[in-house]
């Protein structure tokens, strides 16, 4: 049913609904009674401008809280967590009168080089589809609507505006597409938002396939697609396709073309009326969802910004037990590196937040430690200081029981606009490690950098290394708390770190030429890449060290019916350490025999436990369907046979698995007069028949068999009705026939 307020609205009033009043407020409607609405940035913090300013970050906005950036709330691996951050931010929303929330950024990281990969949440389309969804029920609890972006294939910034994914659809539906299919699913989010950049050709504005067949007819999506901004070329032909908010205001250029073309004949007006009606149903909704809420209570944010940023902080290593710092025994801790007082927690570009307040590390670890701390920058952030800064730090290192570098990228290196160029720190802070590490027995890094970086020198020189990411306002105070061991580092990587940059998925293909960016990697993206090319990592996907140690046993899968892939795991995981702490146990998928190649294993499930000392628990995955499937020409397809259950505490660190054989029917669904010979093979029943004709076949010519061995080899990739061709027989005709013999339905 069409919204009420269409009827009372002209061709002229609706037209001006589908694009906004000026950079951030869709038009009010005053006869129709529509109001008008407010959209900010986003994503991990509320971004209110006024309407005089820009999108693009350049301008100050009012303060709120700047959580931790999608990196780093992508490492922390809690839904619930992240659930509670989204409820914090759609505070902060409602609060400063924002209808939507322009997050979260959920586009898979394709290559560490993205300049925006700070706002996306990992490489794992399951682990970004289950985050995304926690984070869209947070947001929209308070009433405010989350907006889901960029759809889709929008994994660059360089010629982002332009350039076009050439993806193949297996890719899309494998990779690209389920985080978003699995948000939509679980979150019902009020709006997403289409991407820049062309997919195959086809600006995501105007791509129908994406916007309304796959977005609305398969996945269900009932709320309304905004452009990103300035993402439309043509309002005509993107309201066509399925979008219905354009973004920013065109002035009355858009309305326009949308009148003229409907008073030419040229559009239908039930299309405009269908727009309207998304836009005001879905607002409509969230209306009726703002009951009372509790007063805002800024500082209990900063306290859940800072609690998050420290469950998203990766212990990358820990020689020699380096850290925790002991709170209270021990000589003077040397505190160097321009971040540890002027940190960066936050990246450049749309997303960036004027924040409430900001924790300063340095003043953090003086409050949590009555050792000696004394502080030596070593270095600006701007590269600017030269030797003197260095070798004061060093001579300070040389006095300190322990030395703690706070490094990381400067602000001008990466930003939404642009994409990086390399993975290196700069090289002034890496000289200036080897040195403080030349005269101080116990180095810990802390770093803060929103995209990865190769950190084999990292790694090398200092006993511990802390991934903090952008961690947000509150990062400083997190990275004291874990430091002297007030809290766990409780982040896991949801990116691969590599060795290097030409060992990285899309090397070859990144970022592509002026207007073109091939996908050639395909479905190898992440550790799906370096588990296919058995490539050795700086530190694989789901990588994290603890302050305890865990153990996984008493695996069990079960199958409640073999001929629905669906299964039930089991394990028990325990705290074996002496401290109470948390970790990630993961649950990856491999299916080591099917007609297409797949990856080596893919996560299907994950849970992130607190465990006291000694304490154990008994977790249980559900795996459905889709955990067992890839995507085929026939559309999602689990094949009949062995697939492996493994769980573990990273992609490359498995503790355990079981084989498990699963009767499937959904290949019955994919035979025709072209499958070939491999694919009768596979299906059970057709596979029967295929191999009693093979056998006459053989034993008609004499020959040798075709039903193995070289023979069958040789015949596998033609078509069956080729085969009888090439035998002087009316192969389309005989298949058929075959075809319609099979039980009905089961083809
Ligand atoms: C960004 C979006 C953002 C929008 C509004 C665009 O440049 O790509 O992520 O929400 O601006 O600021």
């Amino acid at each position: 049913m069409l919204h009420p307020a269409i009827a009372r609205m002209t061709l002229e009033q609706k037209a001006a609904l589908l694009s906004g009043a000026d950079l951030w407020h869709t038009r009010a409607i005053d006869d129709a009674g529509v109001v008008s609405r407010t959209l900010s940035d986003g994503p991990h913090g509320v971004r209110l401008q006024d309407a005089s300013q820009d999108h693009l970050g350049i301008y100050g906005s009012a303060p709120a809280t700047a959580f931790p950036t999608g990196a780093a709330l992508g490492s922390t691996w809690d839904p619930d967590l992240i659930e509670e951050v989204g409820a914090a931010l759609g505070r902060e929303a409602r609060d400063l009168g924002v209808d939507v929330l322009l997050g979260p950024g959920i586009n898979i990281k394709r290559s560490p080089l993205c300049g925006r990969n700070f706002e996306y949440l990992g490489e794992d389309p399951f682990h970004a589809g289950v985050l995304g969804a926690a984070w869209v029920r947070g947001v929209q609890s308070r009433g405010v609507g989350a907006s889901l972006k960029h759809f889709a294939a929008n994994n660059q910034e360089t010629e982002r505006l332009r350039v076009s994914a050439e993806v193949d659809e297996r890719t899309l539906r494998e990779i690209y597409l389920p985080a978003f299919e699995r948000t939509v699913a679980e979150a019902a989010p009020a709006t997403v938002m289409c991407s820049y950049n062309k997919v195959n050709g086809t600006f995501a504005s105007e791509h129908r396939w994406l916007l309304s067949e796959v977005l609305r007819d398969e996945w269900g999506f009932e709320g309304y697609v905004v452009s990103d901004w300035g993402a439309v070329h043509d309002p005509v032909a993107s309201l066509r396709a399925g979008l219905d908010l354009e973004m920013p205001s065109t002035g009355e250029a858009s309305p326009a073309a949308i009148v003229a073309a409907v008073e030419s004949g040229e559009l239908d007006e039930a299309v405009v009326d269908r727009a309207v009606a998304r836009i005001l149903g879905t607002h409509d909704r969230f209306d009726a969802l703002r009951g009372a809420t509790d007063a805002l209570d800024i500082d209990a944010h900063h306290a859940l910004a800072r609690r998050a940023a420290a469950e998203a902080a990766v212990l990358l290593s820990n020689r020699d037990g380096a850290l925790p710092l002991h709170p209270t025994d021990g000589g003077m801790i040397a505190v160097i590196g321009a971040f540890a007082t002027e940190p960066r927690f936050q990246g450049g570009g749309s997303s960036h937040v004027n924040p409430t307040r900001v924790d300063v590390a340095l003043d953090e670890i003086r409050r949590l430690t009555p050792r000696p701390v004394e502080h030596a920058p070593g270095f600006t952030h701007d590269g600017t200081g030269g030797d003197e800064l260095a070798t004061h730090a060093v001579a300070l290192a040389a006095r300190a029981d322990a030395a703690v570098l706070f490094l990381g990228l400067p602000e001008e290196d990466e930003s939404e606009g642009f994409d990086r160029a390399h993975l290196n720190l700069p090289a002034a802070q890496l000289d200036l490690l080897e040195r403080v590490a030349a005269v101080c027995e116990r180095v810990v890094v802390v770093l803060s950098n929103g995209g990865a970086l190769a950190l084999g020198g990292v790694v090398e020189h200092a006993e511990a290394v802390l991934e903090m990411w952008l961690g947000g306002q509150a990062a400083g105070g997190a990275a004291a708390d874990v430091l002297l061991g007030v809290a766990e580092p409780g982040g896991r990587l949801a990116e691969t770190l590599p060795l290097r940059l030409e060992d990285t998925p899309a090397f070859l293909n990144f970022p592509g030429d002026r207007d073109r960016v091939l996908y050639g990697e395909r479905i190898y993206v992440g550790y799906r890449w370096y588990d296919a090319v058995d490539r050795d990592v700086l530190a694989p996907f789901g990588h994290g060290l603890s302050y305890t140690d865990f153990e996984l046993d008493e695996l069990d899968v079960e199958i409640p019916d073999p001929t629905g892939p669906c299964a039930t795991v089991h394990v028990r995981v325990t705290n074996t350490g002496e401290r109470a702490g948390a970790t990630v146990v993961q649950l990856y998928v491999s299916d080591p025999v099917a007609t297409l190649d797949r990856p080596a294993s893919e996560l299907k499930g994950f849970a992130k436990v607190k465990l006291a000392a000694g304490e154990s628990e008994r977790l249980t995955f559900e795996l459905d369907e889709r955990a067992f499937q890839f995507w085929s020409r026939h559309g999602w397809l689990a094949e009949a046979g062995e697939f492996v259950v493994r769980i573990g505490m990273s992609s490359r660190d498995i503790r355990a698995e079981r084989s498990i054989a699963l009767d499937l029917p959904a290949s019955l669904a994919s035979l025709t007069v072209d499958s070939t010979i491999t694919e009768w093979l596979a299906h059970p029943q057709g596979g029967v028949v295929v191999q009693g004709i093979l056998g006459a076949m053989a034993a008609n010519s004499g020959g040798a068999g075709l039903s193995e061995g070289p023979g069958l080899r040789m015949v596998e990739q033609l078509s069956l009705s080729r085969l009888f061709q090439l035998a002087g027989r009316d192969g389309k005709a005989e298949v058929e026939r075959i075809l319609a013999g099979l039980t009905v339905g089961a083809r």
